[in-house]
């Protein structure tokens, strides 16, 4: 019997996917070696991180636009729109999923269809790092490259640490993501099959 196959990442979001893990990657290890400049000076330049991180903000900034604009104009953003009724059975169910199911061979709870490309998880994160997360990050670096912008103090707390703060622990948020999410996208019919589908566009439509 041939397998049905259905398009979930149509080039559009497989271009915008693909710049931003590269922007993505590099804005975390230039982050990383200006955070700890003093320790890696031998291997990267704080200046050479300092541009590369600006020009990596500034494009990963272009590329979000683009991706909003993707999803305002096509159907995707309706896999980013939460239902709130019963959300955290859902989300409990596909992390028991997750924790104990795939290793027993259960059915997945959330088959992968056109009308449901994401599992209850993978929507909550993609939602929250998509719409949440990666903005405040963008908003707060924008911010400290014009920090004339920012207010000196607020209730005697300094304005620029505060925004560094929010940044890096934002930036510390994505990282663990990004750990997670490579590990989560192995959990398809086999380890490859989430990634052969970032690359072709294509995926089984299990749901028959
Ligand atoms: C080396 C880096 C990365 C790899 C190899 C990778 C891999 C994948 C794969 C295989 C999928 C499709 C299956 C799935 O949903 O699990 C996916 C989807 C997705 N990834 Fe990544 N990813 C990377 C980095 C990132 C980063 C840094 C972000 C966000 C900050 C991100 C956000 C997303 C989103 C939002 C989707 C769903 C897109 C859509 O269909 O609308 N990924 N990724």
């Amino acid at each position: 019997m041939t397998e049905k196959k259905v398009l979930l990442y149509p080039v559009w979001i497989r271009l915008w996917h693909l710049l931003n893990a590269l922007l993505i990657l590099l804005l975390i290890i230039t982050g990383i070696s200006m955070l700890y400049s003093t320790l890696s000076a031998t291997w990267m330049r704080f200046d050479v991180a300092v541009t590369i991180h600006n020009t990596s903000g500034v494009l990963l900034t272009i590329s979000y636009l683009f991706f909003f604009l993707g999803n305002l104009f096509t159907t995707n953003w309706r896999h980013y729109v939460i239902q709130l009724p019963g959300m955290w059975t859902r989300l409990w169910k596909q992390f028991r999923y997750y924790a104990f199911g795939v290793f027993l061979k259960e059915e997945c709870p959330f088959p992968i269809g056109s009308k449901r490309k994401f599992n209850p998880l993978q929507q909550f994160t993609y939602t929250g790092m998509m719409y949440f997360i990666v903005p405040v990050i963008m908003i707060t670096g924008w911010a400290m490259m014009f920090p004339e912008v920012i207010i000196d103090q607020y209730l005697k707390i300094a304005g620029f640490k505060t925004t560094d703060v929010i940044h890096v622990a934002g930036a510390f948020i994505v990282f663990i993501f990004l750990l997670i999410h490579l590990y989560f996208a192995t959990m398809g019919k086999k380890p490859s099959t989430h990634y052969k589908a970032m690359i072709t566009g294509y995926h089984e439509d299990e749901t028959g």
